[in-house]
């Protein structure tokens, strides 16, 4: 049967107390509606639809770009009249034919192995599944009632149960899958008779029983996998979650973390054998770790490259960056977007790199700002030594030949060129090219006056 799914968040989001749409808030640095769509993307849905509400449009525009499961669908439910009634909204899209996983925008860390097993138990149109969770507190739950041989026979909402039915700890987690041709028949039948006023999509379970249609129920691996969202306490509780799940399957693969409480991962970690990371590392977007790599304490890292051995110290900060094998990195580096270091390299406290290309062994070691900078093997680079990128209007190219030795407190003024083997001087303000293997001195020349008398206070 084909699988559709269809994600309900047209919740407002009230508790998040936040300008941010609920699904927009982030979670290991995407939206949680993201976590739900790329879970639905590894499920071979032939359509993944979205119930948006009030104030949805944001969440539309930020779902525009398409990526790899497509573009998403949309349906409208401008009123929040209940779950049930959220469903609805989606059905006009909804095919006769084939099954429909129903998942929540602010539900975000089920696995696609626990979706994939209720899926797979709803084979015909006999059949439906849902996801239930046994709870040492059920408090606030739908509870699933079942018949004496053990039969789902329907769903009863914590404010419309009796004493008799609270005391019921299976819940209804309400990640259903049911097939579209009963969808079809049964969401237009529901009614809004409950203490809520709302139309519960709970209510075709008790339909289901009663035309002798199959009831399937799977449980989680995991808890988490079920939890809503509906505050930042809880947003915090899952991320933590999250990050220990993550942080267990690294250590699980190698990676030697010092503190996997102290560990965050806001993207994608490939990485080689014998990576170490001290505390307080937070790694975003895609990053590539080579073999032995060693990460200081208080590093970023995005969306980067770093090959084998090595050794960022710490409080480095790597955006959109490639460093080569055995390269040195920080304390207290800046390497900004499009920073590419060959073999070797050492870049040192407070230096900032943008657009700078370091040639193997090619070293700035302390206090540098390299921008807009093509440098060749084997330089050095004084402590001091700015490339003045930016002549208050446009960007300019900086170049240094192999094998130059950039002074001490050295200008660079764009678009300028030094030579290979060429020398500046400490304290230059280089504002023309030097030849290769020339020595260039641009400074005041020093004046010593001998028996200087300092000047003495006024009586
Ligand atoms: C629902 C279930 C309950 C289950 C619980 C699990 C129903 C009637 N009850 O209760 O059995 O134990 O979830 O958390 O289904 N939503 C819409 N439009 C609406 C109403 C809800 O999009 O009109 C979305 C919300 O954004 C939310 C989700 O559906 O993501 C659940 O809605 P909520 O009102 O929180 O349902 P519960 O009362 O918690
Ligand atoms: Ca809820």
């Amino acid at each position: 049967m084909e699988l559709n799914v269809v994600i309900l968040a047209a919740g407002k989001g009230t508790r998040m107390k936040s300008v941010l749409p609920k699904v927009m808030q982030p979670l290991a640095g995407r939206p949680l509606l993201r976590h739900v769509v790329d879970t639905a993307a590894r499920l071979d849905a032939v359509r993944t639809l979205v119930v948006y509400g009030h104030g949805g449009e944001l969440v539309k525009k930020a779902f525009s770009e398409t990526r790899n499961e497509g573009p998403l669908l949309w349906a409208e439910q401008a009123e929040q009249k209940g779950t049930g009634h959220a469903v609805q909204m989606a059905l006009p899209q909804l095919p006769e034919h084939g099954k429909t996983l129903i998942l929540y925008g602010d539900v975000p860390l089920t696995t696609p192995e626990t979706l994939a097993d209720l899926i797979g138990k709803v084979a015909d149109v006999g059949s439906m599944g849902l996801i239930t969770l046994e709870m040492a507190n059920p408090a606030g739950y739908g509870r699933i009632v079942r018949d004496i041989a053990g039969k789902v026979v329907r769903i009863v909402e914590q404010k419309d149960a009796t004493d008799a039915e609270k005391t019921i700890r299976e819940v209804n987690t309400g990640i259903f899958c049911v097939p579209n041709s009963l969808l079809h028949k049964w969401l237009p039948a529901l009614g809004n008779n409950n203490a809520q006023g709302e139309y519960y999509l709970t209510d075709i379970v008790a339909m289901a029983a009663a035309q002798d249609i199959r009831i399937e129920t799977v449980q989680p691996e995991f808890g988490w996998e079920v939890d809503g969202i509906n505050d930042k306490l809880q947003l915090a509780t899952l991320e933590r979650v999250h990050q220990r799940v993550q942080a267990d399957a690294l250590m699980r693969a190698g990676v030697t973390l010092i503190d996997p409480a102290r560990f965050d991962l806001r993207g994608e970690i490939e990485h080689g054998m014998d990576v170490h990371i001290e505390p307080n590392v937070i790694i975003e977007g895609r990053v590539r770790l080579g073999n032995n790599v060693r990460i200081g304490a208080n590093c970023q890292l995005r969306d980067c490259v770093i090959g084998d051995n090595v050794t960022i110290k710490p409080n480095t900060l790597i955006e959109e960056s490639r460093v080569g094998s055995g390269a040195e990195i920080g304390p207290f580096a800046r390497l900004r977007p499009g920073t590419v270091l060959a073999d070797d390299v050492h870049i040192g406290n407070f230096v900032e790199t943008k657009k700078a290309i370091l040639g193997k062994g090619s070293k700035a070691n302390h206090l540098a700002y390299l921008g807009d900078a093509e440098i060749g093997s084997g330089v050095n680079i004084g402590a001091g030594t700015i490339t003045c990128n930016y002549d208050g209007a446009n960007k300019h190219l900086t170049r240094i030949g192999d094998n130059a030795f950039i002074g001490t407190n050295s200008s660079l003024v764009a678009p300028v060129t030094i030579g290979n083997g060429a020398t500046t001087g400490a304290g230059s303000a280089i504002t023309k090219d030097v030849p290769d293997n020339a020595l260039a001195v641009a400074r005041g020349k020093q004046v010593t006056i001998d028996g200087w008398q300092r000047p003495t206070k006024n009586k």
